[in-house]
């Protein structure tokens, strides 16, 4: 077992940082207070190969592999969460995908735009009617002549309002039950009307949006994958996905970590700096204990992927325990900072409301437990393959 990095993620963990700490920590609060989707940082950050890290060469990407990824994630969520969640979505909910499920034509002609960041992509599963029930989707795909008409509704879109791409599920068996009988496709955002834009607790600098697709007519080499086999496409790809929002999780802790540290070893009461009360260090040797659990089942979980080992259940318990304990974390350090912490003047609110998400997108907590617990008591057979 090594638990030290290659110099090659070295190298993209030192990169990420830097540009974090130069380019987007600094303009954070003030995207957060502003609801500012930084449009043109992508472009920064397709320069430095950021959008897609974990994409080989020769389709536009880095090259590197998974675990380079979440380092990058993790530094890019330190900085600002809805920076990590517009690449999380882009790259591991929709360019990984295509590059996985796609055709040779599919995958030259789609995957090196998303790659090289010329435009974003979206990954369009939820509805209104169907979000941790997955299956439930209503949108309709229907044979037309050598292609397929599409009309539905979907629901809290990252990256809708600026996506030139969008990895969309709908219904292509209409007697199927459930899960059964759904598509994927790939759309264009011409295909796509965005409705609204959500206003949230926080991700502020990151886009939610509804979005329409009225009798949208796409090509038969639109289908990704085979007919009626694109809820295993959603799922394999939110297997992966998750890992990615944990390492969003990791992020945000260890900003929140290091704000109170810094303010521990700064702040006086009762003629002592407060990092010398039990109280504070007790709270600041559990965030510390945490993080670093939760950092370690996230890198076990990419390094499991990246060897195409079954990484579903190692997924969600990374997932699982990196945003329970975010929440935690963030809640902490407000506790830390006192009345400092509940204010603007310090980030440490943001953390904490940017934290609250990772315990609901990709997969609920609660959806996080039922995939453990099929997964531990063997209940599926596609589970029972990822035991690790
Ligand atoms: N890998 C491969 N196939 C899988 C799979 C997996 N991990 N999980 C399920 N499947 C297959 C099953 O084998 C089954 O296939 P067959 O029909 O061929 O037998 C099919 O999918 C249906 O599976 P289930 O019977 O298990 O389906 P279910 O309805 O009981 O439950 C669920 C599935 C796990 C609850 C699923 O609906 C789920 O994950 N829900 C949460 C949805 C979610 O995470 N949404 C996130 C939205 S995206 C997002 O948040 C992005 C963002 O903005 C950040």
């Amino acid at each position: 077992m090594d638990f030290e990095l290659s110099p090659e993620q070295k190298e993209i963990q030192a990169l990420t940082r830097d540009f974090v700490q130069a380019e987007i920590a600094p303009h954070a609060a003030a995207w957060d207070r502003e609801h500012c989707f930084p449009r043109e940082l992508f472009a920064r950050l397709a320069e430095l190969g950021l959008m897609g890290v974990c994409i080989p060469e020769e389709y536009g990407g880095a090259g590197a592999d998974f675990l380079s990824y979440v380092l990058v994630l993790e530094e890019l969520s330190r900085g600002d969460a809805g920076v990590g969640v517009t690449v999380a979505v882009h790259t591991s909910a929709v360019t990984l995908p295509l590059l996985r499920f796609g055709t040779d034509e599919q995958r030259t002609r789609f995957v090196p735009p998303l790659a090289r960041g010329e435009h974003l992509g979206a990954f369009a599963l939820t509805e209104a009617e169907a979000g941790s029930d997955a299956g439930a989707l209503r949108t309709r795909a229907e044979p037309d002549g050598d292609g397929w008409r599409i009309t539905g509704a979907k629901q809290w879109i990252t990256n809708g309002r600026y996506a030139g791409t969008f990895l969309l599920f709908a219904r292509t068996d209409p007697d199927a039950a459930g899960a059964r009988g759904v598509s994927a496709f790939i759309l264009d955002a011409a295909d796509v009307q965005v409705t609204r834009d959500e206003e949230k607790l926080g991700l502020n600098s990151s886009v939610t949006n509804d979005i329409v697709i009225e009798d949208a007519y796409v090509d038969h080499d639109r289908l990704l994958h085979e007919r009626n086999r694109g809820f295993r496409v959603a799922m394999q790809t939110l297997d992966g996905g998750r890992i990615g929002i944990a390492a969003q999780a990791v992020g945000i802790a260890q900003a929140a970590f290091e704000v109170a540290r810094d303010y521990a070893k700064e702040r006086r009461a009762f003629g002592r700096r407060i990092g010398e009360f039990q109280a504070i260090q007790h709270k600041l040797a559990n965030m510390s204990m945490e993080i670093d659990a939760a950092r370690l089942l996230v890198y076990r979980a990419a390094w499991l992927k990246q060897a195409e080992r079954p990484h579903a259940e190692a997924g969600a318990k990374a997932k699982l325990f990196a945003s329970e304990m975010a929440r935690r974390q963030t809640a902490e350090a407000i506790q830390i900072l006192g009345g400092y912490g509940y204010t603007k003047e310090f980030p440490v609110e943001r953390y904490y409301r940017d934290a609250k998400i990772t315990e609901i997108y990709e997969g609920t907590s609660e959806i996080q437990r039922l995939v453990i617990a099929r997964s531990i008591l063997g209940l599926q057979e596609h589970v029972v393959a990822t035991r690790i």
